[in-house]
């Protein structure tokens, strides 16, 4: 298919999912601010756009201002400058809702305008090559999907409309936790630029490191079985836990995962818009910061993977074949996993057999983010290459945040790529990410 048709189709695809998101909200709740740490959505109304036209038609084309205002009112994203440098922006006077729909308009039209210009660019400028810009801006759209549902969730449910044809949620099929050896081996981490379509800045450059054999859960750490370590007393003794993370645990009072709640002597379990019984989720992966994953880990005399053991695990093989995704080669389909909102939900762990890597380790990509113990940090030889977005990943190497892979129920295909690393705050505990543990060999 010519490129031009295609960034088109995915562009439109990923519009098609913001309008939805957006049309979750019921009118009053633009303004709402449901995690203390993000803009109100009112703000990822604007940034999206904004994104677009700052990094095509300003960045790239050189065009300078679309809205002077609202490019730059819009143009900073989400997790700042890190927790406690974060100043919420209740104080701004947010544009009327036309408006910024308006301008959402006149940007969405510009970049549809913009292909052959950019095009025209190709031989010059990296970003325009292959279509990157458009890659990078449709990617952005994707990842604040995810985003922007990590705060449709923490809505009260008077604020939020459910979607009459949402998939049922699926209780059964979840797979016995196993342990396995994973020998130790050569893990390439990164993708090769000249041969990648399109990647962000700490995808690269692609390089060899190896790991020490190591025991693997083949499944991830259920509700059901996190449950056990809350009634041990897990939020109450310091001693699972690092004293950083124990120190945010009193602050802020957090004293179980946050899509639980406790009604009387029983547990209440809280998806995008029900709450089920928690024995109802007790076989789907528990969504927790890495701080409590860690402490789990701790409890149970065990540890989280590095991200070179998660690629050994996803991606090695023991003839030292390298695979594209764990279950091969072939592309991302619905066996294989839950992302790409098949269900809007997680699903009982194990329950993609066909997802299982090489050493039958399952759900490695998709049903959640997994944290791994490395900080969030450049591969050796990193460059900034996004002259546009320099930013992007250098702002957070900062030894505060932690490496996710894989992915979540709400994760796009196209960010399913061995390469895509995500991160996040360890006391950050709203993201679809789950862990499993590991010990030695
Ligand atoms: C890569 C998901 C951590 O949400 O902060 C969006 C993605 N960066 N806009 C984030 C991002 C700028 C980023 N994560
Ligand atoms: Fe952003």
């Amino acid at each position: 298919m010519k490129l031009e048709t295609k960034l088109r189709e995915r562009l439109l695809a990923a519009w098609e999912r913001s309008d939805a998101i957006f049309g979750l909200l019921t009118a009053d709740a633009l303004l709402a601010r449901p995690i203390a740490l993000r803009q109100p959505f009112i703000f990822y109304l604007g940034h999206l756009p904004a994104f677009g036209w700052n990094q095509v038609c300003r960045g790239v084309l050189d065009r300078g201002a679309l809205h002077a205002e609202f490019d730059a009112l819009f143009a900073r994203g989400i997790d700042p400058v890190g927790v406690d440098r974060f100043e919420p922006a209740d104080a701004v006077g947010w544009p009327a809702p036309a408006e910024v729909l308006a301008y959402r308009d006149r940007v969405r039209g510009a970049l549809l305008e913009s292909f052959d210009d950019v095009a025209a660019r190709a031989d010059l400028d990296l970003l325009a090559d292959g279509g990157r810009i458009f890659a990078m801006v449709i990617e952005h759209e994707l990842m604040h999907h995810e985003t922007l549902l990590y705060m449709v969730q923490q809505l009260p449910g008077d604020r939020k409309v459910k979607p009459r044809d949402l998939p049922a949620y699926r209780f059964g099929g979840a797979a016995k936790r196993r342990e396995v050896l994973i020998p130790g081996g050569a893990v390439r981490l990164g993708a090769a630029f000249e041969r990648t379509t399109f990647g962000w800045d700490n995808e690269f450059p692609e390089h060899e490191t190896g790991v020490d054999g190591f025991v693997m859960d083949t499944t991830p750490v259920r509700n059901g079985e996190f449950l056990r370590f809350v009634e041990a007393g897990g939020y109450d003794r310091p001693e699972s836990w690092s004293g950083e993370a124990w120190a945010w645990l009193r602050r802020v009072q957090h004293c179980h995962p946050s899509l639980w709640r406790r009604d009387g002597a029983r547990w209440r379990y809280r998806t995008l818009f029900d709450e089920l019984a928690l024995e109802e989720a007790a076989d789907w992966p528990v969504y927790v910061s890495w701080a409590e994953a860690d402490a789990y880990a701790r409890w149970s005399g065990q540890r989280l993977p590095t991200e070179a053991e998660f690629h050994r695990a996803a991606y090695g093989a023991r003839d030292g074949e390298l695979r594209a995704y764990p279950w091969g080669d072939a592309a991302p389909g619905p066996e294989q996993g839950n992302f790409a909102f098949r269900h809007w939900a997680p699903t009982p762990v194990g329950s993609h057999p066909e997802g299982a890597s090489a050493w039958g380790v399952e759900e490695l990509v998709g049903n959640g983010w997994e944290w791994t113990r490395s900080r969030f940090a450049p591969y050796p030889g990193f460059t900034a290459y996004a002259r546009t977005y320099p930013g992007y990943s250098a702002d957070f190497f900062d030894e505060k945040h932690y490496v996710l892979l894989g992915g979540s129920w709400a994760t796009d295909v196209a960010l399913i790529r061995r390469s895509f690393r995500n991160w996040f705050q360890p006391h950050y505990p709203y993201v679809f990410a789950k862990f499993r543990c590991v010990a030695p060999a």
